[in-house]
């Protein structure tokens, strides 16, 4: 089976400098939907045919499964496939799809497969996927005859006033036998009023060859919902995050609002897991059992063990949380952050490349970045690990249960021993020994006599 992809349209209606294919939709561009769908179907071949300006498409976008064909100029979506040609295995089936069409799903794909492979002939037949549309106006109609076979579509510019009656639309995704579509497209002209090259004048040509011209139907309209506009780009934003919600939903998740969530990659979760308003996920997350998470959260390729609790406003990146830890609200766990279980990290305190182990604490006002802590360690507001001379970053090592008063700067490298106590208002530029207290602070002094100024009179 090849796969074509159709992805060389200019996409004048997005208004905008990125190609219309790599608009993202739910955090991946929308041809990059379709690849992946055409992916879960096993292709021999898959082919993207782009367009002039298109080369960004093919950088951003290439592997190594993928063919691509250069269409320019743009003649049309006969002309399109007529590029994919050569990428293609002579025999077999060939899906066409459409690279502003994400939301198409395989399950409607094979049904469509199975269309255009089964029946008596071993020549197959040539299987269209449609939708009836209570305003059908700017799609290509499906003409049928009396005995209700397709014998054409008719694009809505070329059509009659009876023709524009019909609501049954071509999708534009179609599935064909490959031997025939060389000779086909070859046969095509563009003798129409948009004086292009189309695609769907093939089918009159099948039913003329005596091949079976077949329909299949999504599950959904909204499977094939084309994207021309960014105001159709946010709908169907929509539709694949509502789907998403009611995914988890039926997992088991509890959302406080399926319509405030936006999953941007992949979301796991396990039992008992809740989720509260306006979080956004990003990349590959994880949520273990019972996890909870707090309004308005943002986490990206992170992975929160079980029972753990993210209060409000917690911003979460490329990090990994450990069970029964308390989180935020208002906490940043940047990238590199490993944290073992029952850890607390309160309001405003940011951690960086460091690993904190089990049972420690940092709940005000603090950064610690590129540092190793222990366990059972209390790390007192307003701690700063100081781990950049403006050149080179240095790493501090706190040893297990350490008590850090607040407001103390560790000016790395620097190490605090085992049990060791640092006073509050610490600079610390040397290591601190175990079990004792470490105090740097000018001596405290209080001046007898001593009066407040005050203001001189003019
Ligand atoms: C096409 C169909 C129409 C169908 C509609 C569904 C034809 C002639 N018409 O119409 O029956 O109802 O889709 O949306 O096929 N493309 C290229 N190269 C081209 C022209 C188009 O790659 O030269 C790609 C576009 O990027 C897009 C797809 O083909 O992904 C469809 O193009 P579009 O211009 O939207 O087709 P329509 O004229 O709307
Ligand atoms: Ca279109």
């Amino acid at each position: 089976m090849n796969i074509v992809i159709l992805a060389a349209g200019q996409g004048k209606r997005m208004h905008s400098n990125l190609p219309k294919v790599l608009h993202p939709l739910t955090g991946k561009p929308l041809v990059s939907h379709v690849i992946d769908t055409a992916r879960s179907l096993a292709p021999s071949s898959l082919c993207v045919v782009y367009g002039h300006g298109g080369d960004v498409v093919k950088s951003t976008l290439a592997a190594p499964d993928l063919a691509w064909a250069l269409q320019e100029p743009q003649l049309g979506t006969g002309h399109a496939v007529m590029q994919a040609l050569p990428h293609l295995a002579p025999e077999g089936v060939t899906l066409v799809l459409y690279g502003d069409v994400p939301l198409i799903q395989p399950e409607t794909l094979q049904k469509l497969l199975h269309a255009a492979q089964d029946g008596p002939d071993a020549a197959g037949a040539l299987a269209i996927l449609t939708v009836e549309l209570a305003d059908p106006t700017g799609y290509g109609r499906i003409v049928r005859n009396a005995a209700g076979q397709v014998v054409r579509i008719v694009e809505q510019k070329d059509a009659s006033a009876e023709e524009k009656a019909v609501r049954e639309v071509n999708t534009g995704i179609m599935a064909l036998p490959t031997a025939r579509l060389g000779e086909w497209l070859a046969r095509l002209s563009n003798d129409n009023a948009q004086q292009e090259y189309y695609l769907t004048d093939i089918v009159g040509m099948a039913v003329a060859a005596g091949l079976p011209v077949r329909t299949a139907h999504p599950a959904g309209e909204w499977e094939v919902l084309g994207v021309n506009s960014k105001v159709q780009l946010a709908e169907l934003e929509r539709i694949a995050q509502r789907r998403t919600a009611e995914r988890l939903l039926e997992q088991g998740v509890r959302l406080a609002d399926p319509a405030r969530l936006d999953v941007r990659g992949t979301l796991s979760c396990g039992r008992d897991v809740f989720i509260d308003v306006n979080c956004v996920f990003e990349g590959q997350i994880e949520l273990g059992e019972a996890v909870e998470i707090g309004p308005n959260c943002v986490l990206k390729n992170a992975r929160i063990g079980a029972g753990t609790r993210l209060a409000a406003f917690s911003h979460v990146e490329d990090a990994v949380v450990g069970p029964d830890a308390v989180i935020g609200p208002f906490a940043r766990l940047r990238p590199g952050t490993e944290l073992a279980a029952g850890v607390h990290i309160g309001n405003f305190v940011e951690i960086k490349n460091s690993k904190i182990a089990a049972n420690s604490k940092a709940n005000h006002l603090a950064y610690v970045g590129d540092a190793i802590v222990g366990s059972r360690v209390n790390i007192g507001a307003g701690t700063i690990t100081c781990n950049y001379d403006g050149a080179n970053k240095f790493q501090t090592v706190i040893e297990d249960d350490v008590f850090i008063g607040s407001d103390t700067q560790l000016v790395a490298p620097v190490t605090v021993g085992r049990g060791a106590t640092l006073g509050a208002g610490t600079t610390l530029t040397k290591d601190a020994p175990p079990d004792t207290l470490t105090v740097s602070r000018a001596k405290q002094l209080s001046v007898p006599g001593w009066t407040r100024p005050v203001k001189i009179k003019k």
